[in-house]
């Protein structure tokens, strides 16, 4: 039977341009686990409801997602559920400090998850909590057709996007 955490790591040596040149040479001697974990791997479901037994993986990824969510306690409480004890649960979210030169532009309403609230609410799950914090210039917006288009992604209006990238200096 596969492994599903080990499907995973498995996955990460599949990565790049070539998917087929990376995998492993064992995959090459037994094609139906090969099959199967790319199977597992390519599943697609709801955060808040995932279609996997508690304690399947050793390690979750939810990377730039938790704020898309109506209830993202929900959704760490099911990477709680399929995590193994001792397993590794890594979140990403934006600080809703982000992108400072373009505060005026971005909603104002929050968002139903950051940074800021990230410690309090994995903590209450899970523990050993470490925060790392960025706080560089990730981001180059080299035209004004790029602030709009990140303003929207930021879920501003297309009308109100175009109108703050008007005015907005680039460099
Ligand atoms: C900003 S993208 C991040 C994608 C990827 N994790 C990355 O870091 O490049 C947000 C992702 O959240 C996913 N998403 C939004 N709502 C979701 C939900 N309810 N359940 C699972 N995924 C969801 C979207 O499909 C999209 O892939």
């Amino acid at each position: 039977m596969t492994d599903p955490a080990r499907a995973v790591r498995d996955h990460r040596a599949m990565d790049g341009d070539s998917e087929r040149a990376a995998v492993p040479p064992d995959y090459d001697r037994d094609p139906e686990r090969f099959r199967t974990a790319r199977a597992v791997l390519r599943r697609h479901a709801v955060a808040t409801a995932l279609p996997f037994a508690e304690a399947a993986f050793g390690s979750v990824a939810l990377l730039y997602v938790l704020y898309h969510l109506r209830d993202p306690g929900r959704a760490l409480a099911e990477a709680r559920r399929v995590l193994r004890p001792g397993g590794l649960l890594a979140v990403a979210v934006p600080s809703r400090h982000d992108s400072p030169a373009l505060a005026h532009g971005l909603p104002r309403t929050p968002l139903t998850f950051d940074a800021e609230l990230a410690p309090s609410a994995i903590g209450a799950l899970f523990a050993d909590v470490e925060v790392e914090r960025w706080d560089a210039p990730l981001l180059r917006l080299p035209a004004r057709a790029d602030v709009r288009d990140y303003l929207v992604g930021k879920g501003v209006a297309g009308e109100r996007a175009a109108q703050v990238a008007a005015t907005t200096d680039v460099p």
